[in-house]
């Protein structure tokens, strides 16, 4: 139904925070720039280490100029070095799911208009189950749960994937683990699907692992993405995630991106409706 040009809508969660998911991201976003993919990636996380600091950008403007007319969704995209774009954070979007459905249908209505424009739409959201990032992660195409082998992460990732499959329907996800090596990677991932298996209704999808490495908080710190000149381990591990990722065939069941987006909040402007 839509067409194969629509873009595809992946969404980049933890349950935990700090376990690397805005790194992950911000690469994923410029690995596929360099390929070719026109790219947008979304800050949907009020985190302090989020992308805008990663990259030293600086929002030029929010949702509410956006919401009273003075400015379009455009004015607020930024252009980065690296060859992609940045919806940057503390725009206000994280506070989409607290707005009017008036307000949200605004901003999503403009959301699907500019992703005409892309290939690939990563989001990175916040940390926790708040409803802001079941939200997005069930209006993706894809769902992306980056965690680590600390125990912690792994109960943080279970709960995501609990309610977001047993409140919000969905059913596929992919795994990466992060800040590990490929034996670790592999017993982590084993652990949770042996959990999702026994309890949940769901299909886990591992993409593998990334090594936890002194370069990524070297390129951290000093605002820069990791490329060809850092560690060859890690660079390649870090290719083989996205592109594994990239290549898995699209996800008919929710594919159309965006349009997920307009339909939910669609449902919600029914919904206020019918309440009122
Ligand atoms: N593969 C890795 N190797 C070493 N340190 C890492 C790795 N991934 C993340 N980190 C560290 O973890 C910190 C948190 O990463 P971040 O992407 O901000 O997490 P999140 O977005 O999940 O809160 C980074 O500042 C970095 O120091
Ligand atoms: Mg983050």
């Amino acid at each position: 139904m839509m067409a194969a040009s629509s873009p595809r809508v992946m969404s980049v969660s933890s349950g935990k925070g700090g376990v690397g998911k805005t790194f992950v991201t911000v690469n994923m976003a410029a690995h596929a720039a360099r390929q070719g993919q026109r790219v947008l990636l979304i800050d949907a996380d009020l985190g302090l280490a989020n992308v805008d600091v990663m990259l030293g950008l600086h929002a030029s403007g929010n949702m509410q100029d956006l919401l009273h007319g003075k400015a379009i969704l455009e004015d607020l995209i930024v252009s980065t070095e690296h060859g992609f774009d940045v919806l940057p954070g503390g725009n206000g979007l994280y506070e989409l799911t607290n707005l009017s459905p008036d307000d949200q249908q605004v901003i999503l209505d403009n959301l699907r208009d500019i992703g005409h424009n892309y290939d690939l739409i990563l989001i990175d959201t916040a940390a926790g189950i708040g409803e802001n990032v079941l939200y997005f992660a069930s209006a993706s195409e894809d769902a992306l749960v980056v965690l680590t082998p600390d125990p912690t992460s792994l109960t943080d990732a279970y709960a995501l994937i609990k309610v977001l499959s047993q409140q919000r329907d969905v059913r596929r996800f992919m795994v990466a683990v992060n800040q590990t090596g490929d034996i670790d990677g592999q017993i982590t991932f084993r652990r949770l699907l042996s959990v999702t298996d026994r309890y949940l209704d769901v299909y886990l999808d591992y993409l593998g692992n990334i090594p936890r490495h002194t370069a990524v908080r070297q390129a951290i710190q000093n605002q820069r993405l990791i490329d060809a000149s850092d560690d060859g381990r890690l660079v390649a591990q870090m290719q083989h995630v996205f592109d594994t990722a990239m290549n898995r065939p699209r996800n008919d069941a929710r594919s159309g991106g965006l349009q997920f987006f307009w339909e939910h909040s669609l449902t919600a402007s029914l919904n206020a409706v019918a309440g009122a």
